[in-house]
């Protein structure tokens, strides 16, 4: 039976969050409609919005749902930058080189087609980005910043971004600042109420819910130019007819991460610090990333020099482990991990890389089995060599 340590990329759905999907997936009744069906599944959506409001803490009309991560990234980062440019022009994204693409590109996109300009924030070889420097940055140009986008956690080397440091920072400037929250929630505690966030986004499928829904959580006092336009649901938005099924998926999946928060917190903090002393002790020419920094209590990320993590994965895979380079797979071709050139890697080291994340059915065996696999892949992986070796 192989073992499922790739959490990351995403989560199997959780067995009482597929019964609670099912029982709701057969609701008829638009949540718009006025008549009694559509009543019916507005207060399915509505329950769905209590309960997510409690778990993320923040107000109920503060939920907007969505399809995920991808969606609410691009609603904060697009519609933040066109609402600040209604009242007075300010071109400037600040952000991060390690985030998600789905941060990156909607920025890259602004820039090449919007008139926006972008300035990184430099990061560590932790990846944990400069607040000093984004500091005096904001000092020098605030007038000029459009917003802030800064993930909460990192998905690839599981770096926590100190968020409520960053946004009482951006506040002395009243610069808003949106966050990539989806690597974090249900992983730590995350509360929006005190997070000083103007926006905040979430995806389903990394928490056990279903893949194709999630939420952006947009303050009251945030304005946002909508992305698409439509029926105006979703205080105009997120046009769209809401699902309620899935928002309901979604809320029980966020229930229960948060129930179970502290003790999941402890268990795989725990196999996750033995994973990495196991792997540690394989040989003195594997480093594991980012230890030192805050990091999420599920994810170790690890560089095998002299080998590439493609073979390394294949290789791991054959063997019957599911774990990830955390790099992109562009149209076939291995590309280094972006995250891991922003932290100041070379080529050669970013793409011996692999990504360990675990979740609720990973046990002790699994990581024993793991330990025990893990020498042999990485004799044979070297053998393969580097890429362009
Ligand atoms: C940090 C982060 N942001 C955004 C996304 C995109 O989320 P979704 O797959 O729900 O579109 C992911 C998924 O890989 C992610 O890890």
């Amino acid at each position: 039976m192989a073992v499922y340590l790739d959490y990351a990329a995403t989560s199997p759905l959780r067995a009482e969050v597929l019964e609670v999907y099912l029982e709701h997936l057969s609701v008829t009744g638009n949540p718009s409609s006025v008549h009694s069906f559509g009543q019916g599944a507005r207060q399915v959506l509505e329950e769905a919005r209590e309960s997510i409001s409690r778990s993320v803490d923040c107000n109920r009309s503060e939920v907007i749902f969505t399809s995920g991560g991808t969606e609410s990234n691009n609603l904060a980062v697009k519609g933040l930058y066109w609402q600040r440019q209604r009242d007075q022009s300010r071109p400037l994204i600040v952000s991060a080189y390690t985030e998600h693409h789905a941060v990156i590109d909607p920025i890259e996109w602004l820039v090449a087609e919007q008139g926006a300009e972008v300035v990184w924030v430099p990061v560590n070889e932790l990846g944990e980005v400069d607040l000093i420097w984004l500091e005096q940055f904001l000092e020098a140009n605030h007038s000029r910043v459009a917003m802030i986008a800064l993930m909460w956690a990192n998905n690839e080397v599981g770096v926590v971004t100190p968020i409520p440091s960053v946004t009482a920072l951006a506040s002395r400037f009243d610069v808003p600042v949106h966050s990539d929250a989806v690597a974090a929630v249900g992983h730590i505690e995350v509360s929006f109420a005190s997070s000083g966030l103007s926006t905040m986004a979430i995806s389903g499928h990394k928490l056990g819910a279903p893949v194709g829904v999630g939420a952006l959580i947009v303050s009251r006092a945030t304005k946002l130019v909508s992305v698409q336009h439509g029926g105006g649901q979703e205080r105009s938005m997120r046009s769209g007819t809401m699902n309620s099924a899935a928002a309901k998926a979604l809320a029980k999946a966020l229930e229960l991460a948060s129930q179970e928060l502290e003790a999941r917190r402890i268990r795989l903090t725990d196999l996750r610090d033995r994973l990495v002393a196991g792997v540690l002790a394989i040989s003195p020419n594997v480093r594991a990333t980012s230890i030192g920094a805050d990091r999420l209590p599920d994810n170790a990320h690890f560089t095998f020099s002299g080998c590439s993590g493609d073979s390394l994965l294949f290789l791991l895979d054959a063997a019957g482990f599911a774990v990830s380079n955390g790099s992109a797979c562009q149209a076939g071709v291995a590309v280094a991990s972006h995250v891991l050139i922003a932290m100041g890697r070379s080529q050669a080291d970013a793409s011996g890389c692999i990504r360990v994340s675990l979740g609720l059915s990973t046990t002790d065996e699994d990581i024993d089995a793991l330990l025990a696999a893990l020498p042999r892949a990485y004799a044979s992986a070297k053998r393969a060599g580097l890429p362009n070796g």
